[in-house]
């Protein structure tokens, strides 16, 4: 059937701008890893930690009752899974591993705390992307709490509190007296359907919370604290995983807030697993020696199609940082920030193409990482020292950089330092470099990642329909 229907201009550009925003919907919002999850669903069976021996005196160590517990609620795993619950208190323990559907639940008053002694926590082998521990060649320890080739799995509480006590592995790495690498304080690997949310986590040994090898993984409404001066105790690293929703965190440490990677030069290569489909938004925080949102430097197994968006960082090194090496070779692309609030950040944005820290000296210098379409749009920063440090490889250009309405209060006379890369950018202050002044539009939308000429055509219409008010549109339905 086909009609002829007249539409007055306005409604027709209602319309527009409502499927404009139903596009921009469906590529952020309608990921159904992101939805609203209820880790309040309960299971259909309930152990208190109590029940199997563990004592909450902070000095009583209650490895094994976390594990007994662990093991009873295993027989319930086909029966819809079990719920653990951990009440007000301070439960020292080691390393245990967790199971499928399961929900390891903390009350609010609730302190689980990591052992001081490192045979609490067992060596493991190290991650087949990585060829090796990350400090240390060889095996590394596993982290404190621990999953692997799990479904359904829930960590959760009323802001309940994971201390990892970090501070003795601190002075181990310092000191030199490691024996294998650091473990994480949470590690949940090959696993699909995480989440871990409404929890407060302290002084990890190392990165504080590692996706590694997963899928459909949310990390909502977190704190994450350690000291700024700590050794690399990162956020949250999404590593070789996909569907991965991070929101509403506050996170305060001494390494990258959150950093998405992909696995170790020719380690990372051959496993080939890539992280894809990270939505990060509404995180604030700070990090003195690094940045807010990192992609690598381990990048190997490629990075792509993350959305980061409702960021403020203060009092931090970097804001946003994508690390790589040759040698690593993978690719990084396809990544939109925006709505970025910087405050007191030496340095806004920064691409580094040099980085180094190599497994060992099998890597092929040859296997060049791919860079492109990064987009950087409507961010604000006030006492900024450097707007951007942007260094891509000599014969290997990181193309397709855009940058668009970014407002900088830069100390440095040389507020933008580029090398090796291409791009465009569109309402910059202050001015970018050369490589970078192409505008955007008209010509240019297309190559810059989820920058359509929506924006401009609607800026248009508007005008237009404010100056012929009267003016109709006709067009066809099939
Ligand atoms: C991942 O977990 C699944 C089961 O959940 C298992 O079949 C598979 O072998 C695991 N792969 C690795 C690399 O651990
Ligand atoms: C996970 O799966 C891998 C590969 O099938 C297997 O080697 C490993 O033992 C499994 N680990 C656990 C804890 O189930
Ligand atoms: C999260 O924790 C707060 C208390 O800090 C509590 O009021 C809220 O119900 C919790 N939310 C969920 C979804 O469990
Ligand atoms: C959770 O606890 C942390 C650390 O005490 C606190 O900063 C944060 O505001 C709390 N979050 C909520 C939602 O109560
Ligand atoms: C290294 O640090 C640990 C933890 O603080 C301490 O127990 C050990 O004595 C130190 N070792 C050396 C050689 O300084
Ligand atoms: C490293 O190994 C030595 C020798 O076994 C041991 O005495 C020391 O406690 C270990 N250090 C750590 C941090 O585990
Ligand atoms: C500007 O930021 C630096 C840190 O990068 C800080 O030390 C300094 O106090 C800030 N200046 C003002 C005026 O806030
Ligand atoms: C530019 O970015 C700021 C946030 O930094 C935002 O408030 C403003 O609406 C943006 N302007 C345009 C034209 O999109
Ligand atoms: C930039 O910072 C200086 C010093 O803090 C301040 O005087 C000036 O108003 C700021 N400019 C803008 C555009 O925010
Ligand atoms: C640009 O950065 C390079 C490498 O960090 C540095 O050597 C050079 O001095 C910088 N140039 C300017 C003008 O700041």
């Amino acid at each position: 059937m086909r009609r002829s229907v007249t539409i007055p201009f306005q409604l027709l550009e209602v319309i527009l701008v409502l499927a404009s925003m139903c596009e921009a919907q469906w590529a952020i919002g309608s990921s159904s890893h992101c939805t609203q999850t209820s880790p309040r669903e309960v299971r259909p069976h309930s152990v208190t930690i109590t029940e199997f021996g563990a004592v909450g005196d902070g000095v009583t160590l209650n490895t094994k009752a976390f594990q007994n517990a662990i093991f009873y609620l295993n027989s319930f795993t086909d029966k819809g899974g079990a719920q653990l619950f951990v009440p007000a208190g301070r439960w020292l323990t080691g390393s245990f591993e967790l199971i499928s559907h399961l929900t390891l639940l903390l009350d609010k008053d609730a302190v689980i705390l990591g052992s001081t002694h490192s045979d609490d926590w067992p060596v493991i082998d190290p991650l087949p992307s990585y060829g090796r521990g990350r400090e240390l060649p060889g095996g590394r320890h596993r982290s404190l709490i621990y999953g692997r080739n799990l479904t359904d799995v829930i960590i959760t509480g009323d802001n309940g509190t994971i201390d990892g006590q970090g501070n003795v592995w601190w002075n181990w790495f310092r000191n030199g007296t490691l024996n294998y690498t650091r473990p994480h304080l949470v590690e949940l690997m090959n696993s699909t359907g995480v989440i871990v949310s409404n929890l407060t986590f302290l002084n990890s040994p190392f990165w504080t919370i590692h996706p590694v090898y997963c899928s459909e993984v949310v990390v909502q409404d977190v704190t994450i604290l350690a000291p700024l001066d700590s050794p690399n105790t990162d956020g949250i690293n999404p590593d070789s995983s996909d569907d991965v929703c991070i929101e509403d965190c506050y996170i305060s440490t001494g390494d990258d807030l959150i950093s998405i990677k992909s696995g170790w030069d020719e380690y990372g290569i051959s496993y080939a697993r890539p992280s894809s489909n990270i939505i990060i938004r509404r995180i604030a925080g700070q990090t003195s020696s690094s940045s807010g949102i990192a992609i690598g430097s381990e990048m190997s197994g490629g990075v792509s199609e993350v959305h980061a968006e409702s960021l403020q960082f203060f009092n931090s090194k970097t804001g946003i940082r994508i690390k790589t090496s040759p040698g690593r070779g993978g690719y990084v692309r396809n990544v939109y920030v925006s709505d970025v609030d910087l405050t007191d950040v030496k340095m806004a944005i920064r691409l580094t193409g040099n980085y180094g820290e190599h497994p060992d000296a099998s890597y092929d210098p040859k296997a060049l990482p791919d860079i492109n379409k990064i987009t950087f749009k409507d961010i604000r920063g006030d006492n900024i020292s450097v707007a951007g440090l942007l260094e891509g490889i000599e014969g290997d250009n990181f193309v397709d950089i855009c940058l668009s309405n970014i407002t900088l209060n830069v100390t440095s006379s040389s507020p933008w330092n580029c090398s090796f890369i291409r791009g465009y950018s569109d309402s910059v202050s202050p001015d970018t470099c050369e490589p970078l002044r192409d505008r955007i539009f008209p010509h240019h939308s297309s190559s810059c990642y989820h920058i359509s000429d929506d924006l401009q055509t609607q800026s248009d219409r508007k005008q237009q329909s404010w100056l012929m008010p009267r003016l109709s549109f006709s067009f066809t339905i099939i």
